[in-house]
C-alpha cells in the first residue's frame, strides 16, 4: 500500500524519482506526489490520480535539487486529492514526508499539536509527522552537532508514534541529507553510483542500484550524497552487509501484451513447468522436511486470492494425505484465534509476503506455537513469491512459488503457483503417510502433463474468451459455481471479475444454489459452472440444469462431454485428474474476467480502489 522512493547523490532527483514510482505504482495511485530540496528552497509537486497527472504537472513547473522524497498513494486517511497527496510538509514548508503504513494515534498527536497551535493542511494521519519533527528541530536546535541534528529530531518524533510506518524526511535547512526510518512496513536502502536510495520495494531500485539493504523494525537510514548510515532504535550505528540486486530479476515489460495481466495469465505455463519439478522433488528442500515432519493438522491464514489458493491446498491435505484442515481469514482470526492443539502446522500465504492482517496472524501464532510446543522447531511455513518480503523475515521456513514479479494488480500467475506448492506439499505429506497410493501417483502422472496442458488451455482460450466478453457488455451480476476442489476456483473466478471489471460477481458451492442464490436468476444472469468429471460431476450438471431451468445463460468450464446441451457455450478443459483441475480450470476464470474488464476500456492492470500489497488493516 502506497509506494516510497527517496533518492540523494550526484543527479538530479525528480526523474529518478519518477522512474521508482513509475515501479511502485502498482502499490497504490489515487494520487501522487515528489518534493526535492535545494539550497534555501524546497520544491514540492503533488497532483490527484494517477502519476501521469504529477508527471504532466512537473513538466510545465519542473522542480531541481539532486536530494528528493517521492510518494504514490492509496488512500487510508482522507479523499484522495492533491492536498492529502504526500509529501505532507509542516507549516513552515521546510520539513517534508513520505509515509507508508498507519499511524494510529494520529488523532490524539493532532489534538496535542493544535494544542500547541499547529495549523493542519490535510486530512491524513501522516501530516502529524512534520509537525513533530519540525518541533524536536526547533528543540534541539544549538544543543546538538548541525549534522546529527535531522536524524535525532526524526528519531524524537517517531518515539512519539504508534502503528505501522515506513517514512523518508528532508529539511530544507541539511539539502545534503535525507532520513528514512522502517517500523513494520517495508523499506530498503539502495547503493548506487554516486547515488543514494530508499523505497518501498524492490523494482523501484532495479536498474539503480546494485546493492541492497532491507531496514529492520525500529532501524534509520541517514543518506548523504557520500553514502548510507544505519542507526539501530536506541540511536547506535549498525553495519550491514548489502546484497547485489540482479536488476532483470525485477523486469517490468510487458512484451508484445496489451496488459501486464495478460502476459502474467501466459506465462503461467512456464511457472508450472518449473514447479512441476519441484514437486516431485520437494522433499529434497530440507528446512520443509523439517517443519512437515510429524504434523496431525493443519491450519493455513491468508486473504483474498491467496485464501483461495489456501482453500485448494486445504483439501488436498484432507483428500491426498487425510490430514484435518482449516482455512482462516487471516483479518478475522487475528481476533479469535481458535485453540491451538498440539502438532499443528500453521501455514501463512501471501504472494507479495506484506500483508498485515497475514503477517499479524502469523506473529499471534508463533507465539502460541512457542507457548505450545516449547521443544520442537516452530511448525510454521509462509508461502509467497517474495522471499524477500516481511513475511520472510517472521517465520522460520519459506517455500518461494519463484512465479516472477506480479505486475497486475489481479494475482494470477501468484495463484497457479501458490496452488502449485500445496500440491508440493500434500505429496511430500501423503507419501510420507500412505507411501506412493494409487492416488498420489495419479496426480504425479498428471502434474507432469500439466505445463503442455496448460500452454494448450492458454492457446485455445484466450480467443475464445475475448468472443464470449462481448456478451458482458450490459452484464451486471455474474454467478460462478464448482463443486470440491473447483469451488474455491468459483470464489476465485468471481473475486477476478469482480476486482478488475466492477461486475457484482458470486461463487457458490454449487448445491448451495438451490439453498438462496437460485432467486437472483433470470436471462440477465449468466452462470459460470465447473464441471470437471469426478465423484461429484453428475451433481454438477444437475446443479447446472436447475440454474437453466431459471432461463441463465449458461456457460460451463469441463470437457467436452456428451452432456453439453446443457451448457450455452463450452470452454473446454482436457481429461484431467479431478484433483489436479484447478489448475486449469483456473484458466478461463482469469481469461473471462481479463477480457471482460479490456472490453469495457478498463484499467486491467491498476484496478480501481485496489492495490497490489495491503500493508494496512
Ligand atoms: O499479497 P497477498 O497474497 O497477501 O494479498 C492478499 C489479497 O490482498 C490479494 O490476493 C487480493 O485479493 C488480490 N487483489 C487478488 O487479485
Amino acid at each position: 500500500m502506497c509506494g516510497i522512493v527517496a533518492t540523494i547523490g550526484s543527479r538530479e532527483a525528480a526523474p529518478l524519482l519518477l522512474q521508482g514510482l513509475q515501479r511502485l505504482e502498482y502499490r497504490g495511485y489515487d494520487s501522487a506526489g515528489l518534493a526535492t530540496v535545494t539550497p534555501g528552497q524546497l520544491h514540492c509537486c503533488k497532483a490527484e490520480g494517477k502519476l501521469v497527472h504529477l508527471r504532466e504537472k512537473l513538466e510545465k513547473t519542473p522542480v531541481s535539487g539532486c536530494c528528493g522524497i517521492g510518494h504514490t498513494r492509496w488512500a487510508t486517511h482522507g479523499k484522495p486529492d492533491a492536498r492529502n497527496a504526500h509529501p505532507q510538509l509542516d507549516e513552515a514548508g521546510s520539513v517534508a514526508v513520505v509515509q507508508n503504513g498507519i499511524i494510529e494515534n494520529h488523532r490524539h498527536l493532532r489534538q496535542h499539536l493544535e494544542q500547541r497551535g499547529v495549523h493542519f493542511g490535510s486530512d491524513t494521519d501522516t501530516e502529524v509527522i512534520p509537525h513533530l519533527v519540525a518541533q524536536a528541530l526547533a528543540d534541539l536546535r544549538g544543543t546538538v552537532s548541525p549534522t546529527d541534528l535531522l536524524r535525532l529530531a526524526v528519531a524524537q518524533a517517531v518515539q512519539q508514534l504508534e502503528g505501522a510506518y515506513a517514512l523518508a524526511v528532508i529539511w530544507l535547512d541539511q539539502p545534503e541529507e535525507l532520513v528514512a526510518v522502517r517500523y513494520r512496513a517495508p523499506l530498503l536502502v539502495g547503493l548506487g553510483e554516486g547515488q543514494f536510495f530508499c523505497a518501498s520495494d524492490t523494482p523501484a531500485l532495479a536498474g539503480v542500484a546494485s546493492s541492497i539493504v532491507s531496514l529492520e523494525d525500529g532501524e534509520m537510514a541517514r543518506l548523504t550524497p557520500l553514502g548510507v548510515e544505519l542507526f539501530d532504535q536506541s540511536g547506535q550505528r549498525t553495519q550491514r552487509t548489502p546484497h547485489p540486486l540482479r536488476g532483470d530479476d525485477y523486469t517490468t515489460d510487458k512484451r508484445q501484451f496489451r496488459h501486464f495481466m495478460l502476459k502474467e495469465i501466459h506465462e503461467q505455463a512456464d511457472v508450472a513447468a518449473a514447479w512441476v519439478e519441484r514437486c516431485l522433488a520437494l522433499p529434497a528442500e530440507d528446512s520443509l522436511t523439517t517443519v512437515l515432519q510429524d504434523v496431525q493438522r493443519v491450519q493455513l491464514l491468508a486473504c483474498g486470492t491467496s485464501r483461495h489458493a489456501a482453500l485448494v491446498g486445504a483439501h488436498l491435505f484432507e483428500q491426498l494425505a487425510g490430514i484435518p484442515s482449516s482455512v482462516h481469514y487471516a483479518s478475522e482470526f487475528r481476533y479469535a484465534p481458535p485453540p491451538l492443539l498440539p502438532r499443528t502446522l500453521t501455514i501463512g500465504v501471501t504472494q507479495s509476503g506484506e500483508t498485515a492482517d497475514t503477517l499479524a496472524a502469523l506473529t499471534i501464532e508463533m507465539e502460541r506455537h512457542r507457548a505450545l510446543e516449547p521443544d520442537v522447531p516452530l511448525r510454521l511455513l509462509g508461502i509467497t513469491n517474495r522471499s524477500d518480503s516481511s513475511l520472510g523475515r517472521l517465520v522460520p521456513h519459506i517455500l518461494d512459488i519463484r512465479a516472477g514479479v506480479e505486475i497486475g494488480v489481479a494475482a494470477t500467475k501468484t495463484f497457479l503457483g501458490q496452488m502449485l506448492a500445496f500440491y508440493a506439499i500434500a505429496l511430500h505429506l501423503a507419501s510420507q503417510r500412505h507411501g506412493a497410493s494409487a492416488q498420489v501417483t495419479a496426480c504425479r502422472q498428471a502434474l507432469a502433463q500439466l505445463p503442455e496442458q496448460l500452454s494448450q488451455v492458454l492457446h485455445a482460450m484466450d480467443r475464445r474468451c475475448a468472443d464470449l466478453a462481448h456478451g458482458f457488455a450490459e452484464t451486471r451480476d455474474v454467478i460462478y459455481l464448482g463443486r470440491g476442489i473447483n469451488y474455491p476456483i468459483a470464489l476465485e473466478g468471481a473475486l477476478k471479475l469482480k476486482e478488475i471489471s466492477y461486475i457484482h460477481a458470486e461463487g457458490y458451492p454449487a448445491g448451495e444454489m438451490k439453498h438462496g442464490p437460485i432467486a437472483l436468476l433470470d436471462q440477465h444472469v449468466p452462470v459460470v459452472s465447473i464441471a470437471m468429471p469426478g465423484p461429484v460431476f453428475e451433481k454438477v450438471l444437475s446443479n447446472a440444469q436447475e440454474a437453466k431451468a431459471r432461463d441463465a445463460h449458461l456457460i460451463g468450464i469441463g470437457p467436452v462431454c456428451a452432456d453439453t446441451e446443457i451448457f450455452d457455450v463450452v470452454l473446454p478443459i482436457p481429461p484431467v485428474h479431478e484433483l489436479v483441475s484447478p489448475l486449469l480450470t483456473v484458466v478461463p476464470m482469469q481469461l473471462l474476467a481479463y477480457h471482460v474488464a479490456a472490453h469495457r476500456g478498463l484499467d486491467v492492470d491498476q484496478p480501481r480502489n485496489l492495490a497490489k500489497s495491503v500493508t494496512v488493516e
